[in-house]
């Protein structure tokens, strides 16, 4: 009787308990945007078509190829014309990044050079930052076949694109959070549903000029989300807009100048299948 019951729930957890057993992030299974206050929401925690097959039939359209754009890399897709979410496929049309745009006309002036060319490439009136989850060196070469991309889930590794070159200039982040402490990503807050937030050289006395646009999130050890974080006031019903008062349980310090810098806009990034289950 124990015996089979045993059996009976493995063979469940075999299909059910993977993040259990094999650790967050040992395979990045999916890719979801936005987080929410309920994971049940329609537009909280949103799959992402990983195959541009399945971008298509849901309505992305096309708005770059490779070798468009020497700074804008891979196959690049946007919905009902929302630049704020860009996704990025290779030639075999498997996901291979992420992508957001900002209108170069901001009223408050953001981004600041600081951040033009890296990590913001600015492309007709948008200033583009864009994330990759493979070698950006094989997005529009080789690709990556069905079989590869079965095997490999939605990605290897977090590239940022720090720079106009997106071979040359993508930052490749640390899969361990025990990679990460040696570098100026400092450690923020854990907020469960999301995760262990990593900032970029964040300190309380800063200028919000040189305020990192994107953000790291280790679970268990391990890189399994990332995101964005704009200093604009941006409309697209993918972003987050923490108030001021949430921001404290994020960074840590908080820069002073963050407090009085106005609307920001956010999108969480998730790369696997169970956000909720995001405890830090
Ligand atoms: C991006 O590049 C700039 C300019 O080289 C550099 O100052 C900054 O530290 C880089 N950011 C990251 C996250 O490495």
């Amino acid at each position: 009787m124990m015996r089979s019951l045993l059996v009976v729930a493995l063979a469940l957890c075999a299909v059910h308990c993977n993040g259990f057993i094999f650790g967050h992030g040992s395979k990045w299974t999916n890719l979801k945007v936005t987080w929410g206050i309920n994971p049940l929401s329609s537009t909280s925690f949103v799959a992402m078509p990983l195959t541009e097959t399945d971008a298509k039939s849901q309505g992305f359209q096309k708005i770059s190829d490779c070798g468009d754009s020497s700074g804008l890399h891979g196959i690049r897709y946007v919905k009902d014309n929302d630049m704020n979410l860009i996704l990025i496929y290779d030639v075999q049309g498997h996901i291979a990044g992420i992508s957001a745009a900002v209108p170069t006309n901001m009223a408050n002036g953001w981004p600041h050079a600081f951040l033009k060319g890296h990590p913001f490439i600015k492309s007709g009136n948008h200033h583009h930052i864009s994330a990759y989850f493979v070698d950006p060196a094989i997005i529009c070469a080789s690709g990556r076949t069905t079989a590869l991309y079965h095997q490999q889930g939605v990605g290897t590794d977090l590239y940022i694109q720090n720079g106009t070159d997106p071979i040359a200039d993508s930052i490749k982040i640390p899969h361990l959070q025990s990679g990460i402490t040696s570098t100026h990503w400092t450690k923020g807050k854990c907020f469960p549903t999301m995760g262990l937030h990593y900032w970029y050289n964040i300190r309380k006395d800063m200028s919000c000029d040189e305020f990192y646009p994107s953000f790291l999130l280790y679970n268990g050890g391990k890189l399994n989300a990332f995101g964005w974080a704009f200093i604009a006031d941006l409309t697209s019903s993918r972003l987050e807009h923490p108030p001021q008062s949430a921001i404290s349980g994020f960074m840590n310090p908080v820069p002073d100048c963050l407090l009085n810098a106005g609307k920001l806009s956010t999108m969480h990034i998730y790369l696997s299948d169970n956000p909720v289950l995001d405890t830090c």
